[in-house]
């Protein structure tokens, strides 16, 4: 056919609109970040956390003489005063901390099974998993690790007496919290699932609406808070705190015991270690899977040229994509608790098998999930949460993620002692392919048993570039917290983001299952999302997710702080 015979129709079908699109999906979306562009920028030392004052608290906790370790214990406990959709005594969580010389320690208190607890506790005799038995009331309920881990902090880090890392948040909760616009409308939207969890009227009730500024007081809280600073451990798993948990435990259809407070413990675990770049990345290990998912990602998209495809780019997305999808099949599978199932961290960071992994994906369509598995690992031989990350003066740094699961967690405050317990049991597989609160499926890797620990994704991390600190990051979200934290990296790394932007970002996910990229409004463009449907993949719209809260050191030495501005989240230092 000669061209000019080629009808105007057809040519725009069949070349200029695929190369209209292409152009679009393929721009680097790239501008020179501005001042503005900049978070906070301090010399010396920072505090990043989800609230004001727990931000000042911790930075205050600096500015006299403490080291970052210090600062995270009174920020660990200001949070539970202040932040109680997810700030804790009640929960757990993980630490990732490396100290000024380089030396990195992890600190897994994750919440435990209690003893009584069984395999199909939450199925009824039909082997259905009963709605709402995991994530609500007091069988949601994990041994809480969060006060546990701290006494672990402070006798190894410490610096500053115990009793003055906690009086900050006693005063708060004593003297009340100002509430901001966010929190009043938490409180008033969940009002109901209080009163229906609880047999008394907890703190968090009130007969009128809340408002930005009023101000709420933690009586009860402050006097727990009291008995944790004059008696550390067993000011919570011992004595009336103990007696306060388990009479509640017994109000409800709770199976927690004195037994299981007496018993819990936290534990320092191997980081997870990896390379991206000559960046040297360190994560948390099991049982949590958000270090080795993230390396595994990392490794994954190594190879390809993010920086050139450029950020929102349909080939950027594409790739990404892909990984996730193969990284949260073998989540679902491998990992577990490592005291209870062996989980092969080694091999899942192999790089041969993650390059065999990427060796099935094709930039010309999506891999469809039904053709995705976990993958076969080599044998060698022999789903509220919150993130905060400080570094001190000496440059020490610590990136802590900790969480009661849900927002506000069970709804189940334990009576008389002023705190919300966690609903954690949910993050366990209550049936092998029966999807948790964050349509996070497993098998029996992490099946529910007595005394174990339920799979996180939370992953605080640090990253180093010639030995030196580069970042400390983290964030909520979930299952999307592994990926949130894929991308702020790279959006740093490959498309050089200030650290303010990279937290800013909109933001996408894909989970294995559902077959789906989940996206922010505004996190593909639109010609990129119709470039990536014709390929195959469907995409859902959805509300913002996760608040990265992060610290990036500057060539100068400088801090620059990225506070996310989905939350009330503050960037505090000097
Ligand atoms: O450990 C986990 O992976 C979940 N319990 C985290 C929950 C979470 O991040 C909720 N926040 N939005």
């Amino acid at each position: 056919m000669h061209f000019k015979a080629i009808p105007k129709a057809w040519f725009l079908l069949h070349f200029l609109l695929p190369a209209l699109l292409n152009s679009c999906a393929t721009k680097p979306v790239k501008e020179a970040p501005t001042a503005a562009a900049r978070g906070l920028i301090t010399a010396q030392a920072m505090v990043v956390s989800a609230h004001p004052d727990a931000s000042r608290i911790g930075t205050e906790v600096l500015r006299k003489g403490g080291n970052a370790y210090d600062a995270a214990i009174a920020t660990q406990f200001a949070l539970a005063v202040a932040f109680p959709e997810a700030g804790n005594i009640g929960g757990g969580g993980f630490m990732v901390a490396r100290s000024a010389s380089g030396e990195v320690a992890t600190l897994d208190f994750r919440e435990t099974a209690p003893a009584k607890a069984s395999e199909t506790m939450y199925q009824d005799s039909l082997g259905n998993v009963v709605e709402g038995l995991s994530t609500r009331g007091h069988l949601a309920a994990g041994v809480p690790g969060s006060v546990d881990g701290m006494v672990k902090i402070h006798e190894k880090f410490g610096s500053l007496p115990w009793a003055e890392l906690v009086q900050p948040a006693v005063d708060l909760a004593r003297n009340g919290v100002v509430l901001t616009e966010r929190e009043a409308r938490g409180l008033n939207n969940t009002k109901e699932a209080f009163l229906k969890n609880n047999k008394h009227l907890p703190y968090l009730v009130r007969e009128q609406e809340w408002k930005a500024g009023d101000t709420l007081r933690h009586p009860n809280l402050a006097r727990t808070l009291e008995r944790i600073r004059d008696k550390g451990r067993e000011g919570f798993y011992a004595g009336e705190t103990a007696d306060l948990i388990v009479k509640e435990m017994q109000r409800g259809n709770g199976i927690m015991t004195h037994q299981d407070l007496a018993n819990y413990t936290s534990v320092w675990r191997k980081p997870v270690i990896g390379n991206y770049k000559g960046y040297k990345v360190i994560s948390i290990g099991p049982p949590s899977s958000g270090g080795v998912a993230l390396m595994q990602l990392l490794k994954m998209v190594e190879p390809y040229d993010l920086r050139k495809y450029g950020w929102q780019s349909t080939e950027t997305i594409q790739i990404m994509t892909e990984a996730e999808r193969r990284v949260y099949a073998d989540r679902a599978t491998y990992l577990g608790d490592p005291d209870f199932v062996h989980v092969p961290v080694e091999e899942l960071l192999d790089e041969d098998y993650l390059k065999s992994r990427m060796s099935t994906m094709t930039l010309a369509q999506a891999t469809p999930s039904s053709e995705v598995k976990a993958g076969q690992v080599p044998v060698f031989e022999s789903e509220e949460t919150t993130h905060f990350s400080i570094v001190d003066p000496a440059g020490n740094a610590v990136s802590i993620t900790t969480t009661i699961n849900g927002s506000y967690g069970s709804y189940v405050v334990v009576e008389g002692a002023g705190f919300l317990l966690n609903n954690e049991m949910d993050d366990f597989s209550s049936k092998p392919g029966v999807p948790n609160m964050y349509g996070l499926v497993g098998g029996k890797a992490n099946a529910i048993e007595p005394n174990k620990r339920m799979l996180s994704a939370m992953t605080p991390t640090i990253l180093e570039k010639d030995g030196k600190l580069f970042m400390v990051v983290g964030t909520p979200g979930g299952s999307t917290i592994i990926t949130s934290i894929f991308q702020t990296i790279l959006n740093v790394l490959e498309h050089d983001m200030t650290m303010q932007q990279a937290v800013a970002a909109p933001r996408f996910h894909h989970q294995w299952l559902p077959d789906e990229i989940q996206h922010t409004a505004d996190a593909i463009p639109a010609p990129v999302r119709a470039a990536l449907q014709s390929k195959g993949y469907t995409l859902r719209q959805r509300g913002q997710y996760g608040r990265v809260d992060a610290i990036l050191v500057l060539p100068d030495g400088k801090l620059e702080g990225g506070a996310d501005p989905r939350g009330d989240d503050v960037a505090a230092g000097f």
